[in-house]
């Protein structure tokens, strides 16, 4: 739509007093309500200025998520810029299931959140310990459980949310059968439940398809005025580093392969393209894996702070990739 704008001069004796409105209720930012492995809050800034100049221009018809994690990159876009239709989608059920319930039930979610956080803080950390891996237990005694049952939905989203905000390092990890497997974190106040910030969250995800499915399935629709982010669980860059664990099916290098040829074909269809991963370069200098799978692609190198193994001392700066079409 067009918005043309007519220019009139007015003298100060033209203008009528209006009482001032009152100022509009301070709008929350909504920023991720679960922390993620590989979660991109840090690296925002660089991801914002390599975004397509379209996105800036409000001319792209649909972005697409296809990797959601966290959602860091799609609460940032969804808030800042005007996209036609936005997409995220994911293939761990729990998770999914935490984004349409945020979205369609935030209400008792709050509730249940603020229950778990009154009792958690009022305990001692030996009962503390103990509440935590009965929620872990909980959680995974229902894992196979398949119902859109809403009271089963919230209880399940909840106790996502409380695992994840007083686990080991805020980390989300499941074993080979699938069960969730971090163990408990000693943290004073850990803000179990954030009520502005889910309400907010909820807002922002009303402008979204919420989808359980692999990557190539939300691919198929893609289309030439589309802009996708894909952050795929990393290429491992060491034989400790633990990246890929998010669920029972690793992301392995078939994997790496089976998504390259998903982006060289939406390549063809002229969609735009920004893929994250890790950079090979960090260990093996001569390696140039990315640039042979994803050649005429632009990328480029940024410097993170990223766990390079499961113990939190070995945190270091190792630098990631940004892969753009355009
Ligand atoms: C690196 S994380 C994304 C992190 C996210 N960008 C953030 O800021 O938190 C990768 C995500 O890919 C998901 N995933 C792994 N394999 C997948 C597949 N085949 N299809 C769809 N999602 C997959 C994992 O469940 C995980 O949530």
């Amino acid at each position: 739509m067009d918005i043309q704008t007519e220019v009139v001069s007015i003298s100060p004796q033209d203008v009528e007093y209006e009482r001032p409105e009152a100022p509009p209720a301070v709008q929350v930012i909504a920023r991720p309500f679960l922390k993620w492995v590989g979660g991109k809050t840090q690296i925002l800034p660089h991801i914002d200025a390599n975004i397509p100049i379209e996105l800036r221009g409000g001319e792209i018809s649909a972005y697409l998520e296809p990797f959601l994690g966290g959602g860091s990159v799609f609460f940032h876009i969804a808030q800042r810029y005007r996209v036609g239709r936005i997409v995220i989608s994911d293939n761990n059920r729990d998770l999914i299931w935490a984004y349409e319930t945020v979205k369609n039930h935030v209400d008792p979610v709050i509730d249940a959140l603020a229950e778990y956080q009154q009792i958690f803080w009022a305990l001692n950390n030996e009962e503390r310990s103990k509440m935590y891996y009965a929620t872990r237990d909980a959680f995974n005694g229902k894992r196979h459980e398949d119902t859109d049952d809403v009271s089963f939905r919230v209880e399940r989203t909840a106790q996502l949310i409380f695992l994840n905000k007083t686990c080991f390092n805020g980390l989300y990890r499941v074993n080979a059968a699938g069960a969730f497997n971090v163990a408990f974190g000693r943290y004073d106040k850990p803000p179990i439940c954030d009520r502005e910030n889910l309400n907010a969250c909820s807002r922002v995800l009303e402008k979204a398809e919420i989808r359980l499915c692999d990557f190539s399935e939300v691919l198929q629709s893609v289309g030439s005025n589309c802009f996708v982010y894909l952050d795929p669980p990393y290429r491992p860059i060491s034989m400790t580093a633990n990246f890929t664990s998010y669920s029972p099916t690793n992301f392995d290098a078939i994997e790496q392969q089976r998504l390259a040829a998903h982006c060289l074909e939406l390549d063809q269809r002229e969609s735009k393209l920004m893929i994250s991963n890790s950079d090979p370069k960090n260990i093996n200098p001569d390696d140039r894996y990315f640039e042979e799978t994803y050649p005429h692609f632009r990328i480029t190198t940024l410097s993170a702070n990223r766990m390079v193994n499961c113990k939190t001392d070995r945190r270091g700066k190792i630098s990631e990739l940004l892969i753009t079409n355009y």
